[in-house]
């Protein structure tokens, strides 16, 4: 089955040809670009990022409401650190469709049963659809940060069972400290 990507081709490797970033983007085009505006901006996120050892450190950049009776709906930004070993558990994202930019370092994302581990370097973007199942570690030795757009803003992430390849052992990682405990501390808490 051909997706829109395979016949349309990839818009987020073409950023030269995307329109500006509107204020309020109700695209996935649109959240790629405003997450890539504000990756560019390092200043302004850089000095907020803080590590913990102890637990997975989420900070929220913005919050932007829905505007009443129009579409689209509101979405918030979340900035993310990851030290070497933290993970966010498998889950999903609820009714959030989202963007996730990695800052700085590398993380892994675990997708579908059928899907290997993907490498995320800096720069690297993932967008996904309401329901889609994920799990992101960072297996390298040095800390990473990423940047996550969610809309709506997300209210729920649903904790889901390991995939058979994980619990085999195919990736080794270090501590998962927030596996099984994300609900209450996405991606974000997630992604
Ligand atoms: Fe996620």
């Amino acid at each position: 089955m051909n997706s829109d990507v395979q016949i349309a081709g990839d818009p987020l490797a073409l950023p030269h040809l995307l329109p500006p970033v509107p204020a309020h983007p109700h695209t996935v085009a649109g959240f790629a670009g405003l997450a890539r505006s504000i990756a560019a901006d390092r200043a302004a996120w850089a000095p907020l990022v803080r590590y913990d050892a102890t637990t997975r450190w989420y900070h929220r950049l913005r919050t932007v409401p829905a505007r009443p009776g129009e579409a689209p709906p509101g979405y918030e930004v979340w900035l993310l650190s990851w030290v070497p070993g933290q993970g966010s558990g498998r889950h999903d994202h609820g009714a959030s469709a989202g963007v996730l930019t990695v800052l700085e370092g590398e993380l892994t994302e675990h997708g579908g049963t059928t899907t290997g581990p993907r490498t995320l370097t800096a720069g690297a973007q993932r967008v996904f659809a309401p329901g889609y199942v994920h799990e992101i570690v960072n297996d390298s030795l040095r800390p990473a940060v990423s940047l996550h757009i969610y809309s709506p803003g997300l209210t729920d992430m649903p904790m889901h069972p390991r995939s058979p390849l994980r619990s085999a052992g195919e990736t080794p990682i270090g501590r998962d400290t927030t596996a099984g405990t994300a609900a209450t501390a996405p991606e974000i808490l997630a992604p």
